[in-house]
């Protein structure tokens, strides 16, 4: 083991800006789609599309873990941004679905992508845990305590899904997305904002019962299934409208843009309907949302640094762009960030 960490200066430097400089993502080969689902719980592809927007989604193979795919969007982050991985000062994974409770699988993605120097470790804040993770980012490389942050977005939610709950199993996917982070280069502003909360009121609308210290697992639990999600979809629906919302407002206003200054909008990927009514309060065409839940349904963390990834690589996302990257999930949890790209 090498012990090689950087010593953290907290240097009397002014604040600087932080700016993803790399991005990758990674989803598993299989395909399950609405077709598939129609013979394994009493639903129709029409329902899941009408109701969703979901027509397709990723499982990862058997032996394919949570850490393999963060480990895989890492790599590819890591040779877009340039740099080497014993550049990476802090590693910080967002997952509901580590490999083990512990050690974290962030400890596994280090040690797998040679990331030597890091420190390393999982932050559970359900499907906003990728915004988290950048905001968390931001501190370390405005404060100078670091230079270099890779943050993941990783998520084996098929191994957590109940594959009889009609009223779950057809919104999950797998998949892993990524970013390196560093200060703005010149010319650039990086994020310019940022807003993040949880109401803990609400534990209960969106959980996995067991698993943790409060239901270890047993036979009766397993027999119940309550080792898997549980969801009150109508309360999360209308819960994640409102606080999306109000957080893309706090982020666009200390931003000082408006909505009309935005390029694009890269939401949580859960719902197309609680998108178009989000992106419809803030005053956003869909035309400038970016979406990819019809192919990869709901990753959780994974969803938006997945979307990042592809959307600037197609070439829809250029240099100069204003974004607002806005998430909602289990907790309750939410967040935003507006940047230049
Ligand atoms: N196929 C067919 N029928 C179904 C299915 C299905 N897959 N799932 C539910 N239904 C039925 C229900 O049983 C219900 O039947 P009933 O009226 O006889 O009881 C009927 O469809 C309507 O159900 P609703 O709950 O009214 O459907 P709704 O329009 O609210 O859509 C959905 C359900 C898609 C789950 C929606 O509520 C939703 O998206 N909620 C938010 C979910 C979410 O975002 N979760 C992830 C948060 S992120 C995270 O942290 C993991």
């Amino acid at each position: 083991m090498t012990m090689k960490n950087r010593p953290h200066p907290r240097p009397s430097h002014p604040r600087r800006n932080a700016a993803i400089v790399g991005t990758g993502a990674y989803l598993p080969e299989r395909v399950l789609t609405n077709a598939e689902l129609e013979k394994m719980v009493d639903t129709t592809n029409d329902w899941i599309i009408t109701r969703t927007g979901i027509s397709e989604r990723r499982i990862a193979a058997a032996d394919e873990f949570t850490s393999d795919m963060g480990a895989a969007a890492a790599r590819m982050a890591i040779a877009k941004a340039g740099i080497s991985p014993t550049d990476i000062d802090l590693v910080i994974l967002a997952t509901s679905t580590p490999d083990t409770i512990f050690p974290s699988a962030a400890c596994r993605i280090q040690h797998m992508i040679g990331a030597t120097r890091a420190a390393a470790f999982d932050l559970q804040a359900a499907c906003s845990g990728f915004l988290y993770g950048m905001i968390i980012a931001e501190q370390f490389i405005a404060s100078h305590a670091h230079e270099t942050v890779l943050v993941i977005g990783s998520e084996k939610l098929s191994s957590i899904v109940n594959w009889e709950d009609r009223n779950t199993c057809v919104l999950f996917g797998d998949g892993a997305g990524a970013a390196i982070m560093q200060a703005a280069p010149e010319g650039k502003r990086g994020l310019l904002a940022t807003d993040m909360g949880s109401d803990g009121a609400q534990t209960d609308i969106l959980h996995m019962p067991a698993g943790g210290c409060r239901m270890p697992i047993t036979p009766e639990v397993l027999a119940q299934k309550k080792n898997s999600i549980h969801m009150s979809g109508k309360e999360v629906y209308r819960y994640a409208v409102g606080a999306m919302n109000a957080s893309a407002e706090r982020s666009l206003q200390l931003s000082g843009l408006s909505a009309a200054d935005l390029q694009w909008v890269i939401p949580h990927q859960a719902n197309l309907r609680i998108i178009s009514s989000v992106t419809e309060r803030l005053g956003v065409g869909m035309d400038r949302v970016i979406l990819n839940l019809e192919r990869y349904g709901n990753t959780s963390a994974a969803c938006i640094p997945i979307a990042l990834h592809e959307s600037s690589e197609s070439g829809k996302i250029k240099a100069g762009d204003n974004l607002l990257l806005v998430a909602f999930g289990g907790g309750l949890t939410w967040a935003s960030a507006v940047l230049e790209w």
